[in-house]
């Protein structure tokens, strides 16, 4: 995929509707938005757009509300957070392609800024549809692209509006795109991959693309039981998918193969059974990860393994992380997350930490700072990691 796409720097934005998609599908708890960091993360490109007299119409999703009008899934609490941020206010529309929001953006003014309704109240935004497509670009005469953590959607607002307009990415995406693609396409050596999260099926486009170009994958989390089974092991009571066992032996030979090593945790944090709730008090005890008891759960990765991980990313020059090593909402099995977090916090490496949980993480632990680059995107970063085409950047004119 061409990832060279012209950008908003590459077009004449002056005095022109400039319609900007951002990923702005925050987590709120009670109408209260939690984290900002979407918003935060679209300031550079509005900012520009404003500075240059655009007028300018963003869009975004939040949550899926399946083309039903859910209030609590309103943009409204993101455009009083994003008029805080900018110093200025932003125009609120009532809806997404309708006659409000149509008049408020004729009225746009150089410089002013506005805010559709959710795009997924529209029956059409996921089916991509042509009509919905044609309906934002008519409050428009470009479009910008800038939500990263969207684009490997190919939905109305996140692609489909291209087809009728001209198409440039924003800052934001540029900067994802650039500092990922660059990882993959010409890392600095050691590269080191460390995947976690639950369920391998999640991650096995990741894994076979990235034994591709990594010197060390290392898999931690859930999704490392299917491993130690493939290994010949016996799990306990871990999360294992059986028919997936076969999978993890063909990625073991290919490891081999391209002489790739293939680190697996080596000891385990286990318990009798998953808390419930996730956060609440659990009796744990550290084992071998080959002498794993019958009737245990492995929920996190135990102290060996977090020094051999930690190792690994020390001596690397790139690092890319996604995925929890263990169940880290709970207290007592968060100490593998959190030393893979430190281990990339200290690494001298360029480190890129990608999906909802693993930058989460680092946030919460206090360490975004000293990562080179925390993506916005979940379900986007997984699939720029598998080597996928994502629609949202395809569908941009080309440098
Ligand atoms: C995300 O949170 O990963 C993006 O906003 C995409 O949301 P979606 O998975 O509902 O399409």
């Amino acid at each position: 995929m061409n990832y060279n796409k012209k950008s908003i720097e590459d077009i004449e934005v002056a005095g022109k509707r400039v319609l900007c998609r951002c990923d702005f599908n925050v987590p709120t708890k009670a109408g209260v938005i939690t984290s900002d960091k979407r918003i935060v993360a679209a300031l550079p490109t509005i900012q520009y757009l404003v500075s240059h007299k655009a007028k300018v119409i963003l869009c975004s999703h939040m949550g899926k509300p399946k083309g039903e009008w859910k209030p609590e899934l309103s943009l409204k609490v993101v455009a009083k957070r994003l008029s805080e941020l900018l110093g200025q206010e932003v125009i609120m529309a009532d809806d997404v392609v309708g006659e409000d929001a149509k008049a408020k953006a004729a009225a746009l003014q150089d410089g002013q800024v506005m805010l559709l309704e959710n795009t997924r109240y529209m029956k059409g935004e996921t089916k991509n549809d042509p009509e919905l497509s044609k309906e934002l670009a008519s409050m428009a005469d470009i479009f910008v692209n800038d939500a990263f953590g969207s684009a490997h959607r190919a939905h109305s607002s996140t692609a489909g509006v291209a087809d009728y307009l001209p198409a440039v990415c924003g800052y934001l995406v540029e900067k994802e795109v650039s500092i990922m693609g660059k990882a993959l396409a010409n890392p600095e050596r050691p590269f080191v991959a460390i995947l976690g999260g639950a369920k391998i099926s999640d991650k096995l486009n990741v894994i076979n693309n990235l034994l591709e170009k990594v010197d060390t994958l290392i898999i931690g989390g859930g999704m490392a039981y299917t491993f130690l089974a493939a290994k010949g092991y016996s799990v306990g009571n871990s999360l294992l998918d059986e028919s997936k066992i076969d999978y993890c032996k063909d990625m073991m030979v290919k490891a081999e193969a391209k002489g790739v090593k293939l680190l697996l945790p080596i000891d385990t944090v286990v318990a009798d059974s998953f808390p419930s709730p996730i956060d609440g008090p659990v009796d744990v005890q550290t084992v071998a990860a080959d002498a794993m008891p019958e009737g245990k759960e492995g929920l996190d990765i135990g102290e060996k393994t977090r020094a051999l991980f930690a190792e690994a990313a020390k001596n690397a020059k790139t690092v890319v992380w996604n995925g929890p090593m263990g169940v880290f909402e709970n207290p007592t099995l968060a100490a593998g997350t959190i030393a893979v977090a430190q281990a990339l916090a200290e690494s001298d490496a360029i480190t890129i930490v990608g999906g909802g949980d693993s930058a989460a993480a680092c946030e919460q632990l206090g360490f975004a700072d000293k990562i080179t680059h925390i993506s916005t995107g979940g379900g986007a970063s997984l699939e720029f990691l598998e080597g996928l085409e994502l629609p949202g950047i395809a569908c941009l004119q080309d440098k």
